[in-house]
């Protein structure tokens, strides 16, 4: 049967315009749009979309929008959003518990050792588990070190004693708190002011960028400029859209974000500088570097962590990581 030149046409024209449909890519995340993956993932954006002339749009959904800490992993996989880019304290309760030797105190001593790490073969060992759970790890992004803020004084590992800290999924950190005598708390990052203000915690651990921007530095007292760990994320896409996607496509994605997390990895160093001013002008924290005498009190109380968290992470993992990082 002959089709009508008029049907023919509409027909034509309708498969057209599907074909011009842009790719959407939802990409969710948990910090606000000006920290250092809220920086990179809009410049993910403006890169993807010009690299693929529009055949894309990339959208992003910042500040616990979307999905809090638990629950964006669990859209991911189902699909509903298609990139995150979770701290590496995060994928425990999805049963890759391999990145918490991330968590370990005082494992990486520099930003040189991490990118050793992150760019040697475990770091692409650990992005290559991800794949199990239907997930392709695209990228390391760094935020940066950890500092301890309460709303009582932290200058020595005994006055954690009985402290109520928030920690993220990992049961490293638990470790971590435990050994310094607190009580670890899991909370999602978009509940944390909450619960600072309310008396839920004393107090937490996280990078100046993150306290500033999610207005911790009001509800918290004292702040410890101790170092002693690091938050970075892996950036992340849905395995089963990331292989569908037409090859030329894949290959103009995988540039923009080799150059997205040039940049991130850029300004994070930066953005936390800036953070750390801020919070000091902000004047309602009071904060104090460790000396040198106290920094090593900490370590010795927080060395212990390695060999009781071997069991969960894996020795062997974690001699690596400690040869890479060296
Ligand atoms: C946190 O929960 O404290 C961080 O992982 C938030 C983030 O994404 O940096």
């Amino acid at each position: 049967m002959k089709l009508k030149p008029l049907f023919a046409a509409a027909l034509l024209a309708a498969s057209a315009a599907w074909a011009q449909e842009p790719i959407v890519i939802k990409f969710s995340h948990v910090t606000t749009a000006d920290t250092p993956k809220g920086k990179g993932a809009q410049k993910f954006k403006e890169l993807a979309e010009a690299a693929t002339q529009g055949r894309v749009k990339v959208d992003v959904y910042p500040n616990s929008q979307l999905y809090k800490d638990k629950e964006e992993l669990e859209a991911l996989q189902m699909g509903a959003v298609q990139m995150l880019a979770p701290s590496l304290s995060k994928f425990g309760p999805l049963g890759v518990k391999e990145f918490e030797v991330y968590d370990i105190p005082y494992i990486l001593p520099s930003k040189a050792a991490l990118r050793r790490v992150n760019e040697g073969p475990v770091g692409k060992a650990l992005l290559k588990k991800l794949e199990t759970k239907g997930i392709v790890g695209l990228a390391y992004w760094d935020n940066g070190f950890k500092e301890m803020t309460s709303n009582k004084p932290i200058a020595q590992p005994a006055d954690f004693r009985g402290q109520k800290m928030r920690i993220q999924s990992s049961k490293v950190l638990d470790a971590q708190m435990r050994a310094l005598g607190a009580n670890p708390q899991v909370l999602a990052f978009s509940e944390v002011y909450q619960g600072m203000q309310t008396g839920v915690v004393d107090g937490s651990e996280n990078t100046p960028s993150n306290i500033y921007t999610q207005k911790m530095h009001e509800v918290q007292k004292y702040m410890t400029v101790s170092d002693h760990g690091y938050i970075g994320y892996a950036v992340i896409a849905n395995k089963r859209f990331w292989d569908a996607l037409p090859p030329d496509i894949r290959t103009a994605l995988d540039g923009a974000m080799r150059e997205a997390t040039r940049y991130a990895n850029t300004i994070a160093q930066q953005e936390n500088d800036a953070a750390l001013e801020g919070i000091k002008k902000a004047g309602k924290t009071q904060v104090r570097e460790l000396s040198p005498q106290e920094k090593a009190a900490w370590r010795k109380a927080l060395l212990p962590v390695q060999a009781t968290v071997a069991p969960r992470v894996g020795k062997p993992l974690i001699d690596a990581f400690n040869r890479e990082a060296a």
